[in-house]
């Protein structure tokens, strides 16, 4: 088992577990979480990593369900959220078709307040943020966002334990985001501000953060220290940087638009040489799926920085620590 897997097995999250119990909460976006809970959950994904490293294979939420509805595709969030349910002993009740849950027009009142009857946490990968705070504000059971076009938490929490793991901290860390003003940059800042680190995002003008995201993690970044900056080339956002990141320039939701934003982000691909500007120890990271040969070369994706197949590994481990809090089994 690698060094720091069996360091986190040593890691006592009971303590933290007894001042910020997370049972009955909803995971909307990270600034939903204190700081202290966001490290609750990180502290718990390396725990509970480690532990079933060990063979330590515990179904704390057996005899519970978990309704996992997807309205966009994926490859990472469907089958970790469905092994990782699987893993705490819970059922996994996947609705990623046509012809499921939100599909036939019934309202999300409707919808939530049938579905609660039956399982005991709902993840839903959307469009609009604003239909997860619907459904929140209509179950009585955890809702966890598995990315909508305005933010993707989940994943902000296994790059957090990534980062954590390939650097042993987070606090006080410079993390570059090049590209996309999108949901993944809203989670970025929100990731640094929670953590403590200097975020320095790189995006063209046409492409900028949501300014009311920006003004919201600057009001939350001097209680831990954290800096946020954003700049317009991608060389001034990854100059020393010890995490630099990308997303796809091209959103779910987005397609129409490709052959335009293929122009519009010209300037901004992650290539060997924006790499030499960061630290000559950083990491390399992307949430997947990539479009090599736009936001990333494979020089860059493939090479010794990238980190990219852990970071998608702890998905699983981010969302079961999760599941696992707001469900109240850990
Ligand atoms: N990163 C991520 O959410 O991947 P999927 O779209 O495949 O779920
Ligand atoms: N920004 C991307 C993230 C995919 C995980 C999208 O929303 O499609």
């Amino acid at each position: 088992m690698p060094d720091q897997l069996k360091k986190n097995a040593d890691i006592d999250v009971s303590i933290a577990q007894n001042f910020h119990t997370l049972a009955g909460r909803d995971l909307l976006r990270l600034l939903d979480l204190t700081p202290a809970e966001f490290q609750l959950v990180v502290d718990t994904a390396a725990k509970q990593k480690a532990d079933w490293a060990q063979g330590i294979h515990e179904a704390p939420c057996a005899g519970q369900s978990v309704a996992i509805i997807l309205e966009k595709p994926s490859l990472r969030t469907r089958n970790s959220f469905e092994v990782g349910t699987y893993r705490l002993g819970a059922h996994p009740v996947v609705m990623d078709d046509d012809h499921s849950a939100f599909s036939r027009g019934e309202t999300v009142q409707d919808t939530t307040l049938v579905l609660e009857r039956f399982v005991d946490a709902i993840v839903i990968r959307t469009f609009e943020q604003t239909k997860v705070e619907e459904i929140a504000e209509w179950a009585s059971i955890p809702v966890v966002n598995a990315l909508t076009d305005d933010f993707h938490p989940c994943q902000g929490l296994a790059d957090a334990l990534t980062i954590r793991e390939h650097k042993g901290k987070l606090e006080g860390l410079t993390l570059a985001y090049v590209g996309d003003g999108n949901n993944m940059a809203n989670t970025y800042m929100e990731l640094g501000a929670l953590a403590g680190m200097h975020v320095k995002l790189g995006c063209p003008e046409t492409h900028m953060p949501d300014p009311d995201v920006l003004a919201e993690c600057l009001e939350a970044a001097p209680a831990t220290g954290a800096t946020i900056e954003v700049f317009n080339t991608a060389q001034e956002a990854v100059a020393g940087a010890d995490v630099v990141l990308t997303d796809t320039w091209t959103s779910m939701g987005d397609e129409a638009e490709h052959d335009q934003r293929l122009k519009e982000f010209e300037g901004f691909q992650v290539d060997s040489a924006l790499m030499a500007l960061a630290a000559d120890d950083a990491i390399f990271m992307h949430c997947l799926p990539a479009h090599r040969g736009e936001e990333v070369t494979d020089e860059v994706i493939d090479g010794a920085q990238s980190v990219i197949y852990d970071e998608a590994e702890n998905r699983l481990h981010a969302q079961k620590a999760l599941l696992s809090l707001v469900m109240g089994a850990a």
